[in-house]
């Protein structure tokens, strides 16, 4: 059986990838991936997915099936005033929430198959103890310095305010809702003291200053190595990385930062949830969130390491490891700026070696936002999608916000879905087992080795595939790595199509042997390097050409033998419907209840205004009452037109009395066709309006208006 590549002259990515590492071969010799960990404040949506899971996800799985050495990791970040501010608003306690998080975001995470090697949390013992040990290394070293500075204090609550918990005026954009670390509207970083009108967010109230005692870290001190590191990618005179292999924006938000001049940053908190400092007489007080939550990376490695009888060191401090960190944009200043002081002050951790974040991605003409509920939760999407993972996964790697803001909607979901994997891909492979179980009694049959030009086209881009593929992703372009696994896709599809099998067949069954062959080996090519975008479709295709183990570097060639029989095809995608499409986009938005929305009857079918016109409501009074006997329901009303008296029956006995209706003003159909009810003769109709509770309220003009007054 021949396995093997058809031609030399694209490669796999072998050899054309070179790493600045120092002493270096061409490739590190294994590589730490870290996703950042997402708060446990809230659940997980495809904004966090497309910025820093799936694009590590697709890396990892790359980096395995090519038999790298590659661990990765991640975990809940479980401190901090996120945590606290949404224990407040919920009237429990920041543990109740990392607990519930930490499990629903895993839930996701899975049902997504995002595939950590490891995912830890910060709030275990193991983490407390090993951030504390490096925050005394840190003192130790003279990292910090210890000031003694004014921090806003909440009267009310007696307590120092962290940066979050305070909102104000954003002095940059004028919008007053800005935190006191950032304002979301325009984007700004900010400190506390620059906001205008600050206010607690625990109180209300308006801030004191009081003073104390913080450790610092004096950023500026580590300008001039960070210039060099970040901008020509060198670290202690010796090339560390390509800065060119850097995404321009990520450089360039660090510039930006560093020409502005780096301020010092207080790395300990007067708060009662955290790690607390471990030094005496600092009761209170608890490492910064930005210090103690990278740290997780590395307690995170320990303990994956622990469960699989390996050791965590090399993956943090051989030089021949290269670090990677897959974040969004919004935390690219605490990687690539304050952690890689952090670590470089504490000696023997790598730096990172590329910190490829993601722009954000919007959501049908807005931006993502948890409080308006304007988002895709991931988990939602899991149960009401069982077992779609991959149309997920297809749809974010193919808009991913790589270099600027993308945009999901729901119709361009579908449309992708439906006609990308279910009408090429689907199609695709469906048609070739299907025609080569009609044909060839379901076994692959034998090529001539006698191959058109047509032929000999698409075994090149077989050839050509893996490697285009591979290279993208290794330079984090999962966009175009993604459009080159489905070229191959719609390149055979396309063929089929094009060389109809199912004509020739009534020829020359040695031709649709070829034709048939031929597109095998694409589909089982095309398992392989869809599978870091669609695990489960993959699995499905590989399964069904006899392919399954074959790793990363088998592609390139014929996968599949002659004679080999075919496994079964599940069908691979349904279509989503229009219907699908709806209520996913009725979930988004305001829930009914914070709107203060009613369950209503439905709205009558509409009217016409000349409909409207055509009715006579006028102001009037009411002057007198009575029951209708033999009747426990109606009143009898005398009400003043201004321009008439008349006798109007109103079904209201049951909630009024006559007493409470005399000298009422009322809204009136005027010209209503008299009625006989009862013996009465009704001349219009009073307006009622009816609550929820089934009661009933007059429709009363405001003060002022008088009978006879025309209402239209
Ligand atoms: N929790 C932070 C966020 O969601 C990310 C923390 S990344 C880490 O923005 F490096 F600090 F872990
Ligand atoms: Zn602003």
């Amino acid at each position: 059986m021949f396995r093997g590549k058809f031609g030399d002259s694209q490669g796999t990515g072998y050899g054309r990838h070179r790493i600045y590492l120092r002493g270096m071969s061409e490739q590190p010799k294994r590589t730490l991936v870290t996703s950042a960990l997402p708060y446990a404040n809230g659940p997980i949506h495809i904004g966090h997915i497309a910025g820093a899971y799936l694009p590590a996800d697709l890396y990892v799985r790359y980096l395995r099936a090519r038999g790298r050495d590659v661990v990765w990791v991640c975990g809940s970040d479980e401190h901090g005033a996120a945590i606290t501010l949404r224990a407040r608003k919920e009237g429990t306690t920041p543990r109740a929430i990392v607990d519930r998080y930490h499990e629903e975001m895993q839930e996701a995470f899975t049902g997504l198959d995002i595939a950590f090697d490891h995912y830890d949390r910060t709030s275990s013992k193991e983490h407390h103890a090993f951030a504390q040990q490096f925050f005394l290394d840190l003192l130790e070293k003279g990292a910090f310095t210890e000031e003694t500075r004014q921090q806003f204090f909440d009267p009310v609550e007696q307590q120092f305010l962290a940066d979050r918990y305070i909102q104000g005026t954003c002095p940059k954009c004028d919008h007053d809702k800005a935190y006191g670390d950032q304002c979301e509207k325009c984007g700004s970083a900010l400190s506390p003291d620059e906001l205008i009108n600050p206010v607690s967010t625990l109180s209300g109230a308006t801030p004191e200053m009081r003073e104390t005692t913080l450790w610092y870290l004096p950023m500026d001190r580590h300008e001039d190595w960070l210039r060099s590191y970040l901008e020509q990618g060198e670290l202690d005179g010796s090339a560390h990385h390509d800065p060119k292999a850097w995404k321009s924006h990520v450089i360039g938000q660090c510039k930006s930062w560093l020409d502005g001049g780096l301020q010092s940053r207080a790395m300990t908190r007067d708060l009662d949830w955290g790690v607390p400092v471990p030094v005496e007489g600092a009761e209170g007080k608890v490492l910064y969130v930005w210090l103690d939550a990278p740290l997780g990376y590395i307690t995170a490695t320990k303990n994956w390491a622990e469960r699989n009888g390996a050791d965590w060191e090399p993956y943090w401090k051989d030089a021949d490891t290269q670090l990677v960190h897959f974040i969004g944009k919004d935390n690219i200043v605490f990687h690539c700026i304050i952690f890689p002081i952090l670590l470089k002050e504490r000696g023997g951790y790598l730096l990172p070696h590329n910190v490829p974040a993601n722009e954000f991605m919007n959501l049908e003409g807005d931006k993502i936002s948890t409080s308006r509920n304007w988002a895709v939760w991931a988990k939602e999407y899991v149960d009401d999608f069982p077992g779609r993972s991959d149309e997920m996964r297809y749809v974010l790697a193919s808009i991913m916000p790589e270099q600027k803001d993308a945009e999901f909607t729901w119709e361009d979901f579908q449309s992708r879905v439906n006609n990308e994997l279910a009408d090429v891909l689907g199609n695709f492979v469906n048609r070739v087992v299907v025609l080569t179980s009609k044909y060839f009694g379901g076994k692959v049959p034998a090529a001539s080795g006698e191959w058109t030009e047509t032929d000999v086209a698409l075994r090149d881009l077989i050839a050509a595939t893996p490697g285009q593929v591979g290279d993208a992703i290794e330079k984090f372009r999962f966009r175009d790595a993604l459009q080159h696994a489905m070229g191959l896709v719609r390149a055979g599809n396309k063929y089929l199509t094009e060389e109809e099998p199912w004509k020739v067949v009534k020829q020359d069954e040695q031709r649709t042997a070829d034709i048939l062959n031929l597109t095998l080996q694409v589909t089982a090519n095309a398992a392989i390097v869809l599978a870091p975008f669609l695990p489960r479709t993959s699995a499905r295709m590989a399964e069904a050409m006899g392919t399954a183990e074959l790793p990363w570097d088998a592609a390139g060639g014929d996968l599949v033998p002659a004679g080999q029989p075919l496994g079964a095809l599940p069908i691979l995608f349904e279509k989503v419907t229009d219907e699908q499409v709806e209520a996913q986009r009725a979930k988004m938005g305001p829930d009914a209840e914070a709107l203060g929305l009613r369950d209503v009857e439905p709205e009558k079918p509409q009217t016409t205004f000349d409909d409207f016109q055509a009715m006579d409501l006028r102001v009037a009074e009411v002057v007198a009452a009575e029951k209708v006997k033999g009747a426990d329901k109606l009143l009898q009303l005398t009400v003043r037109t201004g321009y008439d008296e008349r006798t109007v029956v109103s079904g209201i006995a049951e909630h009024f009395s006559p007493e409470d209706v005399v000298g009422r003003k009322v809204t009136l159909l005027a010209n209503l066709a008299p009625r006989k009810i009862r013996g009465v003769v009704s001349q219009g109709m009073v307006l009622m309006a009816s609550t929820e509770d089934g009661g009933l309220r007059f429709v009363t003009p405001e003060e002022g208006a008088e009978p006879g007054d025309i209402i239209r």
